[in-house]
């Protein structure tokens, strides 16, 4: 993916949520994690890419194209181009599995209803969740239900997709599972971004980290490194030694 941010502020209030974030990505990283403490900014800089949220200023490209947070209409079509998973699950209750996936297609991406079903199965079926299409959100577990979520999002074949902590909800296994699916969608040429509390996996699957903490990116670079808790960035070591230590 190629992604230029250039001195990108937020606040809501008196909060200042981004702090004059800049990064640029080549094309040479198919999954970049973001990591650092609650409250760093991760959700916000990952709306603001996903064109979610606005900035108060700054500028954002992603693959060649500017991102115009001035025009609704050009916000749209940003948002229709990529694909979205948000902290909790957000799958409609009162829809099954395949409706869940089906939906988006029909009303959002306008594909016809027997197009949008086969979309889904195939989907559905690509998950493992193939025996679960007619459920209710209710009757799958945590994981399943967030897989769920990841095939409704990768359905209508997003240029980049956004993970906002894919496994937070989740038990260990589950966690697994999710992230196993993740690893694999990066396999397939699938471009992510996603914020993570799973150092581990950020280390084996994300080409490039960036840790963001009090609104700003205090680091960034390879995770085998970034990772290893040996480096000279103090900040990044107090969080990992943190997170790490249980
Ligand atoms: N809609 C909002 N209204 C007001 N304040 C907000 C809003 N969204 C985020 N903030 C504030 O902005 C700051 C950054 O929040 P953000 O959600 O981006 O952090 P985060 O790094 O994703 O944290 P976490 O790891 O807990 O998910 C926090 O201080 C938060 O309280
Ligand atoms: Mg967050």
């Amino acid at each position: 993916m190629r992604v230029k941010i250039n001195e990108v502020s937020k606040s809501y209030g008196i909060t200042r949520a981004l702090n004059g974030v800049d990064l640029d990505l080549n094309t040479e990283v198919s999954v970049l994690s973001m990591i650092g403490p609650s409250g760093g900014g991760k959700s916000t800089l990952l709306k603001i890419l996903g064109g979610l949220e606005v900035p108060d200023c700054g500028a954002v490209c992603m693959n060649g194209r500017e991102v115009y947070y001035q025009s609704e209409e050009s916000l749209l079509e940003h948002r229709r181009r990529n694909g979205y998973l948000f902290q909790s699950f957000n799958l409609f209750p009162h829809k099954t599995a395949i409706q869940n996936v089906t939906l988006p297609l029909e009303l959002v991406h306008g594909l016809s209803s027997s197009a949008a079903i086969e979309e889904a199965n195939h989907c559905l079926d690509r998950f493992g969740l193939i025996d679960h299409a007619n459920k209710l959100p209710f009757e799958l577990s945590g994981g399943q239900q967030q897989r769920v979520a990841i095939a409704r999002a990768i359905a209508p074949g997003p240029n980049l997709l956004f993970l906002d902590e894919p496994t937070s909800a989740l038990d260990p296994e589950m966690t697994g599972e999710v992230l196993d699916l993740i690893a694999e969608l990066k396999e397939g040429g699938q471009d992510i971004i996603l914020t993570t509390h799973e150092m581990g996996f950020a280390r084996e699957v994300a080409d490039q980290v960036v840790f963001l903490e009090e609104g700003r990116i205090l680091e960034t670079g390879d995770p085998r490194l970034l990772l290893s808790g040996k480096g000279n960035n103090s900040r990044l070591d107090q969080f990992l030694s943190r997170v790490m230590r249980y």
